[in-house]
């Protein structure tokens, strides 16, 4: 009888029954989320709870359970409660999950107020520069290319350089992209469960935090000492902000911020950028589109020769919007971070259930995205259907207004709501938008064919690392438009 055992006499949330004690549904879920949480909604509605890994997960799915996750109350679910053993030791002390939510929130801010309009008008040249010099090392032709690695190493150099500054860019070849990698090693999903478990890669880790912090830290120090106080970047913008009660950020806080910032954007922007162009291989038809899209704004002609079409500024990237659309269509089949979760602080209600502290309250923006009543054929990539929509549009604030709480009952969540909803997403569209329109414009790709059917090979979502990835090793094949060719 689930009554007896909450306070408020309200019933816990029907139980996803599991044979193996402690692991519970850990495999199902975390092999195939998605289908896991379909089944289980299908059995005991939108609101259930499984074990995995000793601990009690309760799901509230649907645009219901999205806005009740997003917007639960800090005082009866937390974020820090269940993010903190996987991030504190990756970003370091002082932020984030490390202080009381009011202080991250603030420290948000600092971050956010550096990623504004003006500084993104400096950001499209920089990024332009970086992908051509890249795609410029690049054979004019491969039968294979492994294409998740390949958009790492390229979110690294742009993201590096727009928001870190020109400084840590300039380090990159020598040490900062190891680092990087070092650091993400010890972000583990099992660390969610587990504190502290001695792995080999935390030595790594631990290092990589100590030197990247240190990096940053000289950075701070000729800054100040050279008085070259002008950057738009985070980095100044966090050196710059002030908390509500006057002090300021310590220059190990500013330093562990950098990382965090650095972590949350570098996979998230990577995936998103190779999901995008294997999506386009799959679909001629939007690849035809997005390319005439680009010569029309830039040349008002549908078929300018690759070398003909000039840069673009920030203004006309705006207007590429069928890119807009046909990335947020991406990002709903392959949203990065398929779940989200705050550990129950306090005995809270949803739907007439207890959901009682100790729980971690989950979120599936994976779920509702692939909800055929909203979506009808969720499995067709189809980016008309945001052409007439401005649905999970936008910012942070439109007009001095927060919509970040308005938002949260939708089925279109990629970059969540909130009190923590992220503040990269405007950041996210011009690197990423950047990214593939130079790509488009500079080969033509496809997806690599299986031998004997000569079928296309699409890669399968992994869902089994922090976000979701495609599976390795996932292919295209490409070739340098020959009128770009050296
Ligand atoms: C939060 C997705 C890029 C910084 C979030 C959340 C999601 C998300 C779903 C909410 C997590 C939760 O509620 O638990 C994405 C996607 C991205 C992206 C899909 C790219 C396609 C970025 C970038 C940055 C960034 C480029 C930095 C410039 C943050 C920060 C938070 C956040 C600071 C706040 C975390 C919190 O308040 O707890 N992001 N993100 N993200 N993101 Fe992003």
């Amino acid at each position: 009888n689930n009554k007896s055992e909450t306070r408020s006499g309200k019933p816990l949330p029907p139980v996803v029954p599991h044979r193996v004690p402690i692991l519970g549904k850990a495999v199902p879920y975390g092999v195939q989320p998605v289908t896991f949480l379909q089944e289980c909604m299908q059995k005991f509605g939108d609101c259930f709870t499984f074990t995995m890994m000793g601990r009690k997960m309760t799901f509230c799915l649907n645009p219901d359970g999205n806005h009740f996750v997003f917007n639960v109350k800090l005082s009866h679910a937390t974020a820090e409660g269940a993010y903190d053993k996987l991030t504190v030791p990756v970003f370091g002390t002082e932020v984030v999950y490390d202080v009381p939510n009011s202080t991250f929130m603030e420290q948000k801010k600092f971050v956010k107020d550096a990623l504004t309009t003006s500084a993104f008008k400096t950001y499209v040249p920089i990024i332009i520069k970086e992908a051509r010099d890249f795609f410029g090392t690049w054979a004019d032709k491969k039968e294979k290319l492994e294409l998740f690695p390949e958009m790492a190493e390229l979110t690294i150099r742009t993201a590096s350089h727009c928001l870190m500054g020109k400084e840590i860019r300039d380090q990159l070849h020598s040490n900062v992209a190891k680092l990087y990698h070092d650091l993400d090693g010890g972000f583990q999903p099992i660390n969610v469960f587990f504190r502290w478990l001695p792995l080999p890669n935390y030595i790594k880790r631990d290092r990589a935090n100590r030197i990247m912090t240190e990096t940053f830290l000289k950075i701070l120090k000729e800054r100040r000492d050279t008085n070259n106080l002008e950057s738009q970047d985070v980095l100044q913008s966090l050196m710059d902000g002030v908390y509500r009660d006057g002090s300021k950020m310590s220059d190990e806080a500013i330093a562990h911020m950098m990382i965090a910032t650095l972590m949350a954007g570098q996979h998230t922007s990577s995936t998103s950028a190779s999901w995008i162009l294997f999506e386009l291989a799959n679909n001629p038809d939007a690849l035809a589109e997005l390319i005439k899209e680009q010569s029309m704004i830039l040349t008002g002609r549908p078929d300018t020769p690759a070398h003909e079409l000039p840069d673009f500024t920030y203004e006309e990237l705006r207007k590429f919007t069928y890119l807009d659309c046909v990335m947020k269509e991406s990002l709903r089949l392959h949203t990065p971070i398929h779940t989200v979760m705050r550990l129950v602080v306090k005995d809270i209600e949803y739907k007439g259930y207890t959901i009682p502290a100790g729980h971690f309250l989950c979120g599936s923006q994976a779920v509702s995205q692939m909800d055929a009543k909203r979506f009808p054929e969720p499995e067709k990539f189809d980016p008309t259907r945001w052409t007439e929509s401005d649905e999970g549009a936008g910012e942070w604030t439109i007009n001095g207004v927060d919509i970040a709480q308005k938002s949260a009952r939708s089925n279109f969540l990629p970059f969540g709501a909130g009190r923590h909803r992220c503040i990269g997403e405007a950041f996210a569209y011009i690197q990423i938008k950047t990214i593939i329109a130079m790509f488009v414009r500079e080969f033509t790709h496809d997806l690599v064919k299986e031998t004997k059917t000569g079928k296309n090979i699409f890669p399968e979502m992994d869902f089994t690392s922090l976000v979701v990835i495609p599976k390795a090793p996932g292919y295209i094949s490409y070739e340098r438009r020959p009128e770009l060719r050296k």
